[in-house]
């Protein structure tokens, strides 16, 4: 009898410590100790046994159900630790990992960064920027700029009109006055923006962007105008530029000019295999901007003392956003930029 519980307790353990699973480990428990397991009813039958084995075997016995208990509860025990970790091993997420499907990212339009490119200069020479309606007055878009009653950008062929004195403003020129009223001198600002006018080709779309910048203080002359206009050529178009300014007419500047700069594609207007530029026609150079000093006439509209045209000079300019992109990019038609084609706006960026 003692000899049968010895190897109960051998193979027992040995069984316990093979388990390979907590399921494996209950159904040991039910074979080894369960109702109908030999141990138990080993134990139940001791009162039958001889007085003079009951002691030994009854010690014997029960001594091996414990060695078991305990030795199932540190399986148990093992057994579920390995098995929660290989579940946590498992089910890791690494939340580091980008979402599945991935997801495209998106782009700036190339308006967009162009403008924040354009912004990133002036900021760097130290103006600041601001916005303005693009419903305006008549008053603000014409009037306070100098355009006489016959200028044919008043006409409703050339101007959306909203009403009889509002207008989708035609440029970012009546910044000019909303900025002085705003601010005093000294006042550098850079405002950009949407435009309107009535036309459609291939280099002109009834919406587009302008760049007006403002500049007022004492003592101010062309040649700051040049200089700023170069260091502005200079980031957006290449260290090697230059510019040069071509007398023109606006009614609210006096003197006008455009602004050309060197053509950034070609040697003077020739390209090395001896034709002739396709960007700048030859020319050497790209007409960029309108500009010109201040008309004094355009300060008595901000009708403030401070903007005396006696104390205080400045100069403006007006840039197309999209002629800026179209140049640098070689764009061939300007409504491509908003076509949302996405073959064409995912080349930029
Ligand atoms: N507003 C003018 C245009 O749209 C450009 C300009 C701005 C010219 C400022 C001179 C000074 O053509």
């Amino acid at each position: 009898m003692l000899d049968r519980i010895e190897e109960i307790h051998d193979e027992g353990l040995a069984a316990v410590q093979a388990a390979g699973s907590t399921e494996e480990l209950e159904e040991l428990r039910v074979r080894l100790l369960g109702r109908k397991a030999e141990l138990p009813n080993l134990l139940r039958g001791v009162g039958e046994l001889p007085p003079e084995q009951r002691g030994q075997v009854g010690k014997r016995a029960n001594e091996v159900r414990k060695a078991l208990e305990s030795r199932m509860a540190e399986a148990r025990e093992r057994l579920d630790t390995a098995e929660l970790d290989s579940r946590l091993i498992a089910d890791r997420v690494d939340i580091t990992l980008p979402g599945d499907p991935l997801q495209p990212v998106g782009r700036l339009h190339l308006i967009t960064q162009t403008l924040r490119e354009l912004e990133d200069v002036f900021l760097g020479l130290g103006f600041t920027v601001m916005e303005g309606p693009e419903v305006e007055t008549v008053q603000y878009n014409f009037d306070a700029l100098n355009h006489e009653p016959t200028h044919p950008a008043r006409g409703r062929t050339d101007t959306f009109y909203t009403s009889d004195d509002t207008v989708l403003r035609t440029h970012t020129s009546p910044m000019q006055v909303r900025a002085m009223q705003a601010h005093p001198p000294p006042l550098y600002v850079v405002i950009p923006g949407r435009v309107y006018r009535r036309d459609n080709d291939a280099t002109h779309t009834p919406q587009f962007h302008q760049v007006e910048g403002l500049a007022v203080d004492e003592d101010i002359t062309l040649a700051d105008l040049k200089g700023t206009l170069l260091e502005f050529s200079r980031a957006i178009f290449g260290d090697e530029r230059d510019v040069r300014l071509r007398g023109h007419f606006f009614p609210f500047t006096e003197p006008s000019v455009e602004v050309d700069v060197s053509c950034f594609n070609c040697n003077d207007g020739w390209m090395p295999d001896g034709s002739r530029c396709p960007l700048c026609k030859g020319e050497g150079w790209i007409e960029i901007l309108g500009a010109g000093e201040v008309d004094p006439n355009v300060y008595s509209y901000v009708d403030d003392e401070r903007y005396d045209p006696e104390k205080v000079q400045g100069f403006a300019w007006g840039m197309g956003i999209e002629r800026i992109a179209f140049l640098k990019h070689g764009v061939a038609d300007l409504r491509l930029f908003y076509e949302n084609d996405l073959r064409f706006l995912e080349q930029f960026g």
